[in-house]
Formats: C-alpha cells, sequence, structure tokens
C-alpha cells in the first residue's frame, strides 16, 4: 500500500491526544494510585517520574522511530528495518500482544460499561458485602458480562473503520476532553469531602522508609504498562505521524499526560476513601466493589449527588477503557488490512468477531467454565499474565537492543532530528539508554516477575 492510501493524523493535538488516550487506560486508575499510597506517596510519585523519563520516553521513541520510519503495521515495521534478520518476529510479538489484550481488555471495559447502566438503575446501593456479592455474580453471569464486550468492541469498531483521521483521531478530541473533565469534577467533589486531607497526605506524605528494590521494579512494570509499551500500540500510531511531529517531544507529552492523569486518579480515589474510613486496594476489587461502596457513603447526606458522582466515574472508566481498546484494535486491523490486503473495514471485521470470541471465552472462564484452568489460571488470568508479564517485558526489551546495537546509526539520527531540521539533543542519552539501562532495567522486572530476586 503506498504512503498516500495509508491513513495519518490530521493535526498534531489529535495525535497527542490519539496517542495519549491509548496510553491512560484502567492501569492509570486502578493501579497506580495505591501503589503510590502504599510505596511511599511522594517519594514514590518521584520515582515514577524518573522511570517514566529513563525508561518509558526512550522504550516510546523506540517505537515512534520504528512507527514513522516504515508507515506500516507494527510486524512489517519491524520486518523493514530487520534486514532480513529475526528481529521481525519482535514486530510479530507485539502485534499477537496486542491482539490477546484486546480480548481481555474488553471484558473489563465491558464491566464499566455494565456499572454506569447499574448506577443509572438505581442497583449500586447496599452493604459492602451487597456490592461485593453484586460483582462476584456479574461477572460469573453466562450472558451480560459477554453482552457489554461486544457491545464494546462495537463501539470500538465504528470508530475504526471511520479510518485514522475520521474515526480514531475525531473520537480522540472529544472522547480525551471529557475525559479530563469528569476526572476534574470527581477529584474537586473528593477533595471538598470532610477529612479529605488524610487521603491527599496519603497518596502525597513521602515516606522514605518505604523505598526498596522492590519498589523501584513496581514502579517500572507499572510505567511500561501504564505508557502501552510493547504491544504495539505506540508503534502503530507512530506509523500515521507526519514527518514533522517532533518524536521527542510527545513522548515526553505524553509520558506527562498519562502520570497527570494517574496522580489525579489518586486525588479521586484517597480522599473520598478516607473520608468515610475506606482502606482502598488495587485491581478489579477496586473500581467495582471498594469504590462503588465508598461513592454510596461518602455522599450519604445527598444521595442524588452520589449517583452523578458514581455516574461520572463509570463514564471515565468507560472512555478510558475505550480509547485503549480503539488503540489495541487498531494494531491488529492495520496488520490484517496490510497483510492480506483487504479493505480497512474487512480487517476491522475479522479482529472484532474474533476479539469478541476470546472476551467471551475469558469471560466464561470466570464463571461458567470455571473449571477450564490452565496451568491452575483461569483463562483470564492466564492472557493478562501471559500478555502483561512475558510478551510486554520480553518485546520491550528486544525493542531496546534492536534499536541500540541493530539499526543504522543514521536512520535514528534522522527521525529523532527530523532529518537535520530540529535539534537532536537527546540522540547521545537516548542511545546509552537503549543499550544498557533499559534492556537492564526490563530484565529486572522479567526476573522480579518470577521471583528470581
Ligand atoms: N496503558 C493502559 C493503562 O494504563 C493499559 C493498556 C494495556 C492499554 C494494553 C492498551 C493496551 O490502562
Amino acid at each position: 500500500m503506498s504512503q498516500q492510501e495509508r491513513g495519518s493524523f490530521g493535526t498534531k493535538i489529535g495525535m497527542v491526544l490519539a496517542t495519549a488516550g491509548g496510553a491512560v487506560g484502567l492501569g492509570n486508575v486502578w493501579r497506580f494510585p495505591y501503589m503510590a499510597g502504599e510505596n511511599g506517596g511522594a517519594v514514590f510519585i518521584f520515582i515514577y517520574l524518573i522511570c517514566v523519563v529513563l525508561l518509558g520516553v526512550p522504550c516510546m521513541i523506540n517505537e515512534f522511530i520504528i512507527g514513522r520510519h516504515s508507515a506500516s503495521n507494527t510486524a512489517r515495521a519491524y520486518t523493514k528495518l530487520s534486514g532480513g534478520k529475526p528481529w521481525k518476529w519482535v514486530g510479530y510479538l507485539g502485534v499477537l500482544t496486542g491482539f490477546l489484550i484486546t480480548g481481555y481488555y474488553a471484558v473489563v471495559s465491558g464491566w464499566c460499561l455494565q456499572y454506569i447502566f447499574a448506577t443509572i438503575a438505581g442497583q449500586l446501593n447496599g452493604s459492602p458485602e451487597y456490592f461485593k456479592e453484586y460483582f462476584a455474580d456479574f461477572v460469573a453471569s453466562p450472558v451480560k458480562p459477554i453482552l457489554w464486550t461486544c457491545i464494546m468492541m462495537f463501539i470500538t469498531h465504528y470508530v475504526i473503520i471511520h479510518g485514522v483521521r475520521n474515526g480514531i483521531e475525531r473520537a480522540s478530541k472529544i472522547l480525551m476532553p471529557l475525559l479530563f473533565i469528569l476526572l476534574l469534577a470527581i477529584v474537586v467533589a473528593s477533595c471538598m469531602l470532610p477529612g479529605a486531607g488524610k487521603g491527599i497526605a496519603f497518596l502525597f506524605k513521602p515516606d522514605f522508609s518505604k523505598i526498596g528494590s522492590g519498589v523501584f521494579l513496581g514502579a517500572l512494570g507499572q510505567c511500561f504498562y501504564s505508557l502501552s509499551i510493547a504491544m504495539g500500540c505506540i508503534c502503530t500510531y507512530a506509523s500515521y505521524y507526519s514527518r514533522q511531529t517532533n518524536l521527542t517531544t510527545t513522548a515526553f507529552q505524553i509520558g506527562l499526560i498519562d502520570t497527570f492523569v494517574a496522580v489525579l486518579a489518586g486525588l479521586m480515589i484517597f480522599p473520598a476513601a478516607f473520608s468515610v474510613g475506606i482502606n482502598p486496594d488495587s485491581g478489579p476489587s477496586l473500581i467495582f466493589i471498594t469504590l462503588p461502596n465508598v461513592f454510596e457513603q461518602a455522599f450519604a447526606g445527598a444521595p442524588a449527588v452520589g449517583t452523578c458522582i458514581s455516574f461520572a466515574f463509570f463514564t471515565l472508566l468507560s472512555l478510558a477503557a475505550l480509547t485503549s481498546l480503539i488503540s489495541l484494535h487498531e494494531v491488529s486491523t492495520a496488520f490484517f488490512q496490510e497483510e492480506l490486503h483487504t479493505t480497512r473495514s474487512r480487517a476491522a471485521l475479522i479482529v472484532t468477531v474474533s476479539c469478541c470470541a476470546i472476551g467471551a471465552v475469558c469471560s466464561l472462564s470466570l464463571g461458567d467454565w470455571k473449571g477450564l484452568e490452565i496451568g491452575g489460571k483461569s483463562l483470564f488470568d492466564l492472557f493478562d499474565f501471559i500478555t502483561g508479564q512475558i510478551f510486554l517485558p520480553i518485546g520491550g526489551m528486544l525493542t531496546c537492543l534492536f534499536m541500540g546495537w541493530y539499526v543504522p546509526k543514521k536512520i535514528i539520527r534522522d527521525e529523532l532530528t527530523n532529518w537535520g531540521t530540529i535539534s537532536g539533543w537527546i540522540y547521545g542519552a537516548y542511545m546509552f539508554l537503549v543499550r544498557y539501562l533499559c534492556p537492564l532495567a526490563i530484565l529486572a522486572i522479567l526476573l522480579h516477575q518470577f521471583g528470581v530476586f
């Protein structure tokens, strides 16, 4: 397919919002605040920022360069630069990771949609036990979660078939500002609650005694996941960037936006939780069990406000999930379109149908098909584990080695300086980081995950 026929982003702001939309997702809300609060507050946030700068930004630049240089889907992008060597398989791994994540990420995204409607229907009130049971019953039921998964996939499909500019970019320009507005509104409401100061202190109070190697590795892993590195998303979006895009500035902007949203999510969760004396946790139980309960109790004096906040919260989550899902879907759509030489809508249909099927199986594995376990893990957990904890770090590490040691320096320098038209001040530092520091840091995350140290 010629360069002209490929899609591209039309505006700078659209390009930044779309890429940031891919990065900002459930990880920002359900994991970052908890890790920050538990691991030293402001000190953790500081360490996290260092990880974003030293690991996240260089890894993002890797994918920007590969994607924009090749103007192809992720698998072909690596292939073009690999000079016939097996490096191309890293690209295929990225596409596979993106494809597999799409299915199970759609399931969780579907849960968010269900909770919007549960809020409207007035189902989200009761005792803490009730919230627990409600969630357990819902995820294990055979039809509803699958229906919501499919609805989420269809919305994504609708955006994708309208192309890069009229679909992804236009949707991001609407969804991302909406996400910020909702987030700010909930932060304000949460911080105005009596006793909110304790939550703010929990998030920001520096506690140096918590800092150890585990905290560093936790921050590294979180940064990697949160920026959607090594799943093909960044590389695919970068293939739609223009030759004028400043890759370095863009990487810093995305890192900053993603971290900003994560910190704001903390300011949304902790003040409300602490005002009613509930200890927040992480993961699905935080957003589907603890928080509905927190909102109900915190706004018990004004139930209508509580319902509005709960509605705003689940809408916010659905938006965050949707923009990430769009970026994931695009990885496979671009792949099938270009590799099977088919139309965009047909490629998108292949992805939507197969990911609905993966999602359905993942969802059923939490309920009726509970017995279906591999290595003691439900299929849902298995997908999460294989993609997030194995494919992701391996893909990221190999990409660093590929860029640091194999890809010709001229290509890297040209991409970083936009063919000599802008400053390439980052070149030296970037090369050092992707050659040595990043691969070693990612290796450490991988070994840490397997309990080696
Ligand atoms: N970066 C997303 C988040 O923070 C997670 C994600 C994973 C998004 C995979 C896309 C693909 O939630």
